[in-house]
């Protein structure tokens, strides 16, 4: 039997691993979740659930350094993780994802124990619309924003880590999630409740950037896959091969299957900086470990997807309502 402590374990994909978890591999017999419970924690993700919730940063040494010690393996999902949050105030940021990086990577060395750091495609940068070429594990790192930057810097102290202390960790980048329990602020949930709310959806600038959407229970599955058979050391990409479907797209889509016109939303100002095209390439991953989403094509699996997160939080309205009046204004000074 096994030990898990999860950091982050109270936002969008560390509470949905959670639940996967429970659901699925019973070899862990006992969870610990390490949130501070931020804005974007909630511990009714977690409700109901047989769990022990400790309110804390992972930048707390000693706090660390014990729930560390005393767990098999630790999967670190904690992280400011908004684009728009980082280019308003970027210190939280360097906080958590740099220092409770290293804060957590120093207890692992001190105590021997498994560790895997959760990562995303945009510490790669963007590509050109135009441009065939997809993310891999050897991609040249390029990111744009703070966020990217300060996820960028927490994956070469998980490298360096590895190398220089032998540390007995894995990684993963992937590529965007949506699904249950996803923070109101991001691009799907966002216009899903704007439409629940009565209000418009929201496409930044022209909508023609691509996001490689992934369903969570694919991502947490690959992460599994990874704890059970990755290799030491390695990195593995994550992604669902939907690079081809742009913000309009999804936008269009999620406005028809709510029983709007797909041209019901309205365009708002652009993001600073705004990445154009992520793209990722699982090859390692599918040919390694025999990983395959479940939830892909935009014709089927996407819908599939998109229709279930949908009935989600139509479903669960008290879940995110409180919260809706003041991410719409925090938006609306942005313009946006
Ligand atoms: P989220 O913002 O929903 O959740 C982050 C959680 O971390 C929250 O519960 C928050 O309270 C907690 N947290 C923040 N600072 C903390 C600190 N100092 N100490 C302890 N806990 C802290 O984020 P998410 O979307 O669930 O992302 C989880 C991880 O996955 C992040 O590392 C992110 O970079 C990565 N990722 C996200 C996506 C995506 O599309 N959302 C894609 C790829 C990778
Ligand atoms: P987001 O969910 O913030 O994720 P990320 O910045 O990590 O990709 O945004 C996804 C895409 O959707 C991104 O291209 C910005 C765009 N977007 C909108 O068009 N409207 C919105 O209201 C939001 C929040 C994002």
């Amino acid at each position: 039997m096994t030990s898990l402590l999860v950091t982050g374990g109270a936002g969008f994909i560390g509470a949905n691993f959670v639940r996967h978890t429970i659901s699925h591999h019973p070899e862990y017999d006992r969870i610990t979740v390490l949130d501070k419970l931020t804005y974007a924690g909630n511990p009714a993700n977690l409700a109901g659930l047989e769990v022990d919730l400790v309110k804390g940063d992972i930048c707390d040494t000693e706090l660390v350094d014990d729930l560390v010690g005393t767990h098999d393996v630790t999967v670190h999902f904690a992280a400011e993780s908004h684009n728009d949050n980082s280019l308003a105030d970027p210190s939280p940021f360097v906080h958590t994802n740099i220092n409770g990086t290293f804060t957590l990577l120093e207890a692992v060395r001190r105590h021997g124990t498994r560790f895997h750091h959760i990562s995303t495609d945009e510490v790669f940068g963007d590509l050109e619309l135009d441009d065939p070429n997809r993310f891999t594990e050897t991609t040249r790192y390029n990111p744009s924003s703070p966020y990217s930057a300060t996820k960028a810097g927490s994956d070469h102290l998980v490298h360096a880590w590895i190398r220089s202390f032998g540390i007995r960790a894995t990684m993963s980048n992937c590529s965007n999630n949506y699904g249950p329990y996803q923070h109101i602020e991001k691009f799907i949930p966002r216009q899903i409740t704007n439409i629940l709310a009565g209000l418009a959806p929201k496409l930044y600038g022209t909508g023609e950037q691509v996001r490689d959407w992934i369903h969570v229970d694919d991502h947490n599955a690959a992460v599994h896959l990874i704890l059970d058979r990755g290799r030491i050391g390695e990195t593995y990409i994550i992604g669902a091969d939907n690079d081809h479907i742009n913000n309009k797209h999804v936008i269009s889509l999620i406005c028809e299957l709510m029983g709007r016109a797909p041209d019901a939303y309205e365009h708002v100002n652009d993001r600073p900086g705004h990445d154009m095209r992520y793209a990722m390439d699982s090859t390692k991953l599918r040919r390694e470990l025999g990983w395959r989403p479940r939830y892909t094509d935009v014709d089927s699996g996407m819908r599939e997807g998109l229709e279930q997160t949908i009935a989600w939080y139509r479903d669960n309205e008290s879940w995110w309502r409180e919260a809706k009046a003041g991410v719409e204004a925090t938006y609306a000074r942005q313009g946006q």
